[in-house]
């Protein structure tokens, strides 16, 4: 067949219906992840949106997911663009998201072991203390808990001192306005460029910059006395940039010391928050969560190994508070080549959102898809393992490198928390209000009250 007749046997992409200018922003604000799915029941697996002018490929559903394992996937997306910005305002070389091909495989390999569990093993009891200290100073009886900032402070608190060393608390602010910022102008382009230049970003930018600085300079100041068995992030990076400076430039530096906190401070608070109202919401699956967590305590020590199985229904009820608001609904991506997708040509350079997270509420794949049912991730039902089913860490070469870290850092966070706190919402009948960016999660506004200690 010659090229010209394979463009004519090739599906066309439908334009979604939407709003002038704006685009796609408004549905995408309201909720992202229902409105992808909407539209890939409605377009298929391709449509075309558009943002503020600009116009993006979707590419939605299960073999979206698949495509970017695949080696045809890896050759043909690539991450480098949209993450430019991000770069451009930390003055670095490059960053691991925004890495593509050898480049992105050689900077993984050094972050690799601080960013995984690896970096706390034999320390399951110490990250338990650290929560336990943030939860006496943020979760008192007789309070109303803005669940959203004290979770951004437990993580805080836990990246903090596991993987950098010290907790930055004074920083959180901020680090949560430049993210916000970042994202929202420079990653997902949902709003005006102009924003960067407001008094509060550049404020928040700088000290955040500062926060990097200090770090390092910490670092040189005390590297002859660091604990090998205790060893950081910045240690990874710090050594990376001595032995193999053509991987870790000078200018890499600091947006690698902050990194650890841009990547999970929103990502996980957020994903915590949101498991907090489903399990208030569901009195049973609270029981349950409550027995299953006193049960692991009162045997005493930690097993480092078995944790996350140790403790199915709060690890189920994590799983299902990233099935039902993942923090990450589609993965951006530029096409790095012409390629055909379920019958759809993308050209080179074309903008492209993968809706990984789409297939999470279909019911193909989970029975009543709205329902909160932590069981739904043991044996026999697995309904998660389904091919490209359940995607919450993203798929293909720039999944999460922090996956095996944020599942343990959750996971005992939550077993403390739940394990100490007796929490109540504001009503029974309180529905969670949401927030779409610059990461999806709970509003601001959400909020607990601490009726007191359980232990
Ligand atoms: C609920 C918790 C988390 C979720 C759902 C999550 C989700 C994701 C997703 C979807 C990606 C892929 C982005 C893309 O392909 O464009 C990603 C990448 C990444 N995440 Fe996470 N994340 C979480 C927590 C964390 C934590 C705690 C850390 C480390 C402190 C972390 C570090 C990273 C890094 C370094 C990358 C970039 C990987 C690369 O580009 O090769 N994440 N995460």
């Amino acid at each position: 067949m010659s090229a010209i007749e394979q463009d004519i046997a090739l599906k066309t992409t439908p334009h979604v219906k939407e709003w002038p200018l704006l685009g796609s922003i408004p549905p995408m604000t309201k909720d992202v992840g229902r409105y992808f799915l909407e539209c890939y029941r409605k377009y298929g697996d391709v449509f075309e949106i558009s943002i503020l002018g600009k116009k993006y490929k979707v590419l939605a559903g299960p073999q979206a997911a698949l495509f970017m394992s695949t080696r045809e996937g890896k050759d043909a997306l690539r991450s480098k663009e949209f993450w430019a910005g991000l770069i451009k305002e930390f003055g670095a070389h490059s960053s691991l998201p925004g890495s593509d091909g050898e480049q992105h495989k050689a900077l993984r390999d050094v972050l690799k072991r601080g960013y995984s569990k690896d970096s706390v093993k034999g320390r399951y009891q110490q990250l338990a203390d650290i929560t336990d200290a943030s939860i006496m100073r943020d979760w008192k009886p007789g309070t109303e808990v803005p669940v959203v900032f004290a979770m951004q402070n437990l993580v805080t608190d836990q990246i903090g001192i596991m993987l950098t060393g010290n907790a930055p608390l004074d920083y959180v602010k901020d680090i949560r306005i430049t993210i916000l910022y970042i994202l929202n102008v420079l990653i997902t382009r949902q709003r005006p460029k102009f924003l960067l230049q407001l008094p509060s970003y550049k404020r928040a930018k700088k000290r955040v910059f500062q926060l990097g600085i200090d770090m390092i300079e910490n670092y040189e100041a005390d590297k002859a006395s660091r604990d090998h068995d205790a060893r950081t992030i910045i240690d990874d990076v710090m050594e990376a940039n001595r032995d193999h400076p053509e991987i870790m430039p000078d200018n890499n530096l600091v947006l690698m010391a902050v990194a650890p906190y841009v990547a999970g401070l929103d990502t996980v608070a957020n994903t915590v928050g949101c498991l907090v109202y489903y399990a208030l919401k569901n009195p049973d699956v609270l029981a349950r969560i409550h027995k299953e967590v006193d049960d692991y305590f009162a045997r005493g020590e930690i097993d480092e190994a078995t944790l996350l199985k140790d403790l199915p229904v709060l690890n189920g009820s994590i799983m299902e508070s990233m099935r039902l608001f993942p923090v990450a609904v589609a993965q951006m991506r530029t096409a790095n080549k012409d390629f055909v997708f379920q019958g759809h040509q993308i050209r080179e350079g074309e903008l492209i959102y993968l809706a990984t997270a789409a297939p999470h509420l279909m019911e193909e794949f989970y029975p009543d898809p709205d329902k909160f049912d932590p069981d739904r991730y043991q044996p026999p039902r697995n309904e998660h393992k389904a091919q490209g089913a359940y995607s919450p860490y993203g798929r293909g070469p720039h999944t999460c490198l922090g996956k095996s870290l944020a599942e343990v850092q959750m996971c005992l966070g939550m077993a403390r928390l739940f394990h100490k706190v007796d929490m109540e919402l504001e009503s029974p009948d309180y529905v969670l209000k949401t927030k779409m960016a610059p990461t999806p999660g709970p509003s601001n506004k959400f909020k607990v009250r601490v009726k007191g200690y359980r232990n």
